[in-house]
């Protein structure tokens, strides 16, 4: 069966104290209102990713993960941070080419695909972020986007490492604008992925490959999301700064 994977991506927000705040709030309450099996991952700023994953260790369903890593593996790279660091500090999954990566830092295909490697070299397991624009979807170009995002990044993998390896479709127009992409629309795309991994693979790959949505996920629009069967997640962004809304998220998820 398909592994379904709730992750919260903080982004740049949270001080220690306000970080540890929400991660107990968040584990509390996935302890005492969620029975279902989906993997929660909370994904704070470097600086944070030690205490959140040394809080969450106990429970079988919640995992901590980072944001980025480097392509290197040590050295003299100020500033960056390496996947067998985030290893260490106990986290089980780490974010590669967010759209927001890819905008303001240059981060292109090709270098992508170096930095999944180091993810899945460290025995961590990578959530890959593709997604188009919003000139790209009024151009009709998505499709064509999407497919070179999702080869060029990850198609140098064999199958046996893609088993470790998450999908996350964000197209740029919904993240953080409060629009999301309507379930068909969603599911359009997590279905087009998932044959582009057939196509390339085998269908055993594809059909136990995580595809999570992402762009302005509420707890209001996740249950519908969730219910399209190409769509086994979310990778939220703003509501995950709440665990109110987090959580409600999580338990949309059944
Ligand atoms: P959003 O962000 O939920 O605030 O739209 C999603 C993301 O960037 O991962």
């Amino acid at each position: 069966m398909r592994k379904k994977i709730i992750a919260g991506n903080w982004k740049m927000n949270k001080t220690f104290d306000e970080g540890m705040g929400l991660v107990t709030e968040i584990v509390a309450m996935v302890k005492d209102e969620y029975n279902g099996s989906a993997h929660v991952v909370i994904i704070p700023p470097f600086v944070h990713i030690n205490a959140v994953s040394r809080m969450v260790s106990e429970h079988n369903n919640v995992f901590g993960g980072a944001q980025n890593c480097s392509n290197h593996d040590s050295g003299a790279y100020t500033g960056e941070v390496s996947a067998a660091m985030i290893k260490s500090c106990g986290a089980s999954y780490v974010i590669i080419g967010h759209s927001e990566r890819r905008q303001y830092f240059g981060e292109h295909n090709d270098w992508l695909a170096k930095k999944t490697d180091a993810v899945l070299k460290n025995g961590l397991t990578a959530i890959y972020c593709c997604g188009e624009t919003l000139e790209e979807r009024e151009a009709n170009k998505h499709f064509e986007v999407l497919k070179a995002q999702v080869s060029e990044g990850l198609f140098h993998l064999t199958a046996e490492q893609f088993a470790n390896v998450v999908i996350a479709y964000e197209p740029v127009w919904a993240i953080g604008t409060g629009k999301t992409a309507s379930t068909d629309q969603a599911q359009e795309v997590h279905a087009f992925i998932r044959n582009l991994v057939k196509e390339k693979y085998d269908e055993t790959t594809a059909d136990t490959l995580t595809i999570q949505y992402g762009g302005s996920v509420k707890a209001d629009n996740a249950a519908e999301l969730f219910s399209a069967p190409d769509i086994d997640g979310a990778l939220v962004g703003g509501a995950a700064l709440q665990s109110r809304s987090f959580v409600d998220i999580v338990k949309a998820m059944k």
